[in-house]
């Protein structure tokens, strides 16, 4: 009787595992590699030139963080400025040395620490090339709609909700 049931029992066992593996062998020919869903216009492998922003906005005021060490986003037009190995145009108003002038917000104590966190008098290297952490925004219609909530909204709804 015992081995009857140890018997049933394997075949159900071998039974589940022939079934999921057929659903997987299943997944795998539906789902060829180059149909995946994708906003991607060109294969992953080819990194063309992104196109300039068309409708670069000035924003007014600047953006706010959606979180604590997020690089702001740049709050107006930067396509004119010019950043290479000799000249960086958004220093020139940025720089501790230029606030007083341009009334723009300085670089703040991070850019001027190297890897090993020892300040530096200027802009340290790795933090030279603005646009690799901070970008400009252009007036587009969203590729798919954003329904990120920010935590504070989270925490005000939930403690509304406790009558806090
Ligand atoms: C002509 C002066 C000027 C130049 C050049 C300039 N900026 Fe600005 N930037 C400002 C001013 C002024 C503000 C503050 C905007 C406000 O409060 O409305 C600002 C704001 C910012 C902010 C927002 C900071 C925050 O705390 O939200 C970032 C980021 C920024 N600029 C990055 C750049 C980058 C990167 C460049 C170069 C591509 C650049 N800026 C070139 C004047 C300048
Ligand atoms: C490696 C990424 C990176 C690079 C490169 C970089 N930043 Fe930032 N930046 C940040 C981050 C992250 C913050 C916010 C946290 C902080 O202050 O470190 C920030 C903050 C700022 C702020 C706001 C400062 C404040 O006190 O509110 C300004 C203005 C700014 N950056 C301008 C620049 C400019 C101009 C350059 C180029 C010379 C530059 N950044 C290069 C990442 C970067």
């Amino acid at each position: 009787m015992k081995s009857i049931k140890n018997n049933m029992l394997r075949v159900i066992v071998l039974f589940t595992l022939a079934c999921s593996a057929v659903t997987v062998a299943a997944k795998n020919e539906t789902v060829p590699a180059d149909d995946v869903a994708t906003l991607r216009l060109h294969p992953i492998d080819i990194e063309p030139t992104p196109p300039a922003l068309k409708n670069e906005v000035d924003h007014e005021g600047t953006y706010g963080r959606a979180y604590p060490t997020q690089a702001p986003m740049i709050p107006h037009k930067a396509n004119k400025y010019q950043m290479n190995l000799k000249v960086n145009q958004c220093l020139s108003c940025h720089d501790r040395s230029r606030i007083k002038e341009s009334k723009a917000p300085m670089v703040s104590v991070t850019h001027f620490m190297t890897r090993d966190n020892e300040v530096l008098a200027q802009v340290s290297p790795r933090r030279y090339f603005c646009t690799q952490c901070h970008v400009p925004q252009d007036n587009a219609k969203p590729l798919v709609e954003n329904i990120f909530i920010d935590v504070d909204k989270l925490l005000e709804a939930d403690a509304a909700k406790k009558g806090r």
